[in-house]
């Protein structure tokens, strides 16, 4: 079978490493790539925005399965555009993708079906906005942009003046919609679910490390670092989530006539009252993939198929290495501003003769080596017995690598470590 992978960035290298390793898989077409990714497929330089050009390149090169790894394109409806041609893809629909694509769209979902998420307002005004921030919420308070804004759109406030800004902020931008939220209180988790609008199978948790510096401080960022599995999620509190907040969810857009295929990334708050809803994402998440596919133990073409094919009832159910996988974030200078890009980056041999996999990100082929080209440039990803083993061989690698303008938390696990170590 003919693959093509939508994506460049790490999520994208670990799922080309993954569907690589399927006896199926004749050739993976990665679009546009990076040069981690070019080691197991042939990287094409195709326009994810121009759908015909991508309905085009699949039916000339008979490629069986598109697996879209980002949220722009899914949000953008390439996945319609797939599925109208006949093209079986891996990712939800336009209208399905709602859900990482509108803030305001999954909070309304989950106050119709009684899903826990945390009270709000939506707003299409500042005025609004501000007098709801008075009338209805007390402190701290969450300022969320409705559209996607790559991690940048949500604002916790710990008194009204930030939020006031937050709010002025968001509506500069022209036809803005902004939620506002209460705050929830607990530990962050993420559950990853596959689903084809019908059937839901759990595909594995993992913790991710927002913040760029280390002990959670310092700005947000896309994610410095996760692990896998998170025992916080236990198993009776994964249930709960799938029971009230993943499945309901699944039902009301198959009932909507808008069914959801592809994976759910459930963002949650623990909380003392239970499993909440923070954030919905219509795809992997970015380490978290990485993480997820160390510890993958099936057949990634086939699973991602029958997810495509309306099939997943009858697939057997995923399978995951007890081993605990752990994925440390190398980012240029300045991330998440603005970042020094064009610095050397070497080491990824002996990073990976240490048993440690490295999938790139941010980087460009520059004469006979690499480069950073972006904000996150590696996430050096290894497994162990448990999470000190696990840290303890990330960071082996980390010391490998040669990146003189890179830099990387030091401490990716340590909620983990300090609870299981
Ligand atoms: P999001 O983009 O929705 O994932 O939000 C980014 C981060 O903001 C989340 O990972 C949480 O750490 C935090 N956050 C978002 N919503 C809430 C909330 N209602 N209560 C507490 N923290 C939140
Ligand atoms: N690491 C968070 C995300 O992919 O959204």
């Amino acid at each position: 079978m003919n693959v093509l992978l939508i994506g460049g960035g790490g999520r994208e290298h670990a799922l080309a490493w993954k569907l690589a390793q399927s006896p199926a898989l004749d050739t993976l077409y990665a679009a546009p790539g990076n040069p981690g990714i070019a080691a197991h497929a042939t990287c094409v330089a195709l326009d994810a925005t121009d759908h015909a050009a991508v309905v085009a390149f699949a039916q000339a090169r008979v490629v069986r399965l598109v697996v879209i790894g980002p949220e722009a394109p899914l949000v953008d409806g390439l996945a319609d555009a797939l599925r109208d041609a006949g093209i079986a893809v891996f990712g939800p629909s336009a209208a399905a993708a709602q859900l990482e694509g509108s803030k305001g769209f999954t909070k309304d979902l989950c106050a119709r079906h009684g899903i826990p998420t945390a009270g709000y307002v939506r707003c299409t005004d500042a005025a609004t906005a501000h007098a709801a921030l008075r009338g209805t919420f007390g402190l701290p308070v969450v300022v969320k942009a409705d559209g996607l804004a790559a991690g940048k759109g949500v604002v916790v406030a710990f008194d009204r003046e930030t939020a006031d800004t937050a709010i002025d902020a968001m509506f500069a931008e022209p036809g803005a919609e902004v939620v506002i939220e209460e705050f929830l209180e607990g530990e962050e988790v993420s559950l990853f679910v596959l689903t084809d609008g019908e059937s839901v199978v759990p595909f594995g948790s993992a913790q991710d490390h927002k913040r760029v510096g280390d002990g959670d401080t310092g700005a947000n960022t896309g994610g410095m670092g996760a692990y896998s599995p998170a025992s916080v999620l236990t198993p009776e509190l994964e249930a709960r989530a799938m029971a009230e907040i993943v499945i309901p969810t699944v039902a009301a857009l198959r009932e909507a006539e808008t069914p959801f295929s592809g994976v759910l990334y459930a963002g949650l708050m623990l909380t003392p009252r239970g499993p909440q809803l923070i954030e919905y994402n219509a795809r992997f998440g970015d380490p978290e993939a990485q993480v997820l596919m160390a510890r993958f133990a099936g057949d990634l073409l086939y699973t991602l198929l029958s997810v495509a094919e309306g099939q997943l009832a009858s697939l057997t159910p995923p399978a995951f290495a007890p081993d605990v996988a752990l994925a440390v974030v190398m980012a240029a200078r300045g991330y998440p501003g603005a970042v020094e890009t064009g610095g050397r980056v070497a080491g990824i041999d002996a990073a990976e003769a240490t048993g440690a996999i490295v999938f790139q990100a941010g980087t460009r082929a520059s004469g006979d080596g690499l480069v950073a080209s972006g904000g996150r440039v590696l996430a050096i990803t290894a497994t162990g017995a448990d999470i000190g083993a696990a840290q303890a061989n990330a960071y082996r690698a980390v010391a490998q690598i040669d990146f003189p303008q890179g830099f990387c938390r030091r401490d990716i696990g340590w909620r983990e470590v300090a609870r299981l170590g």
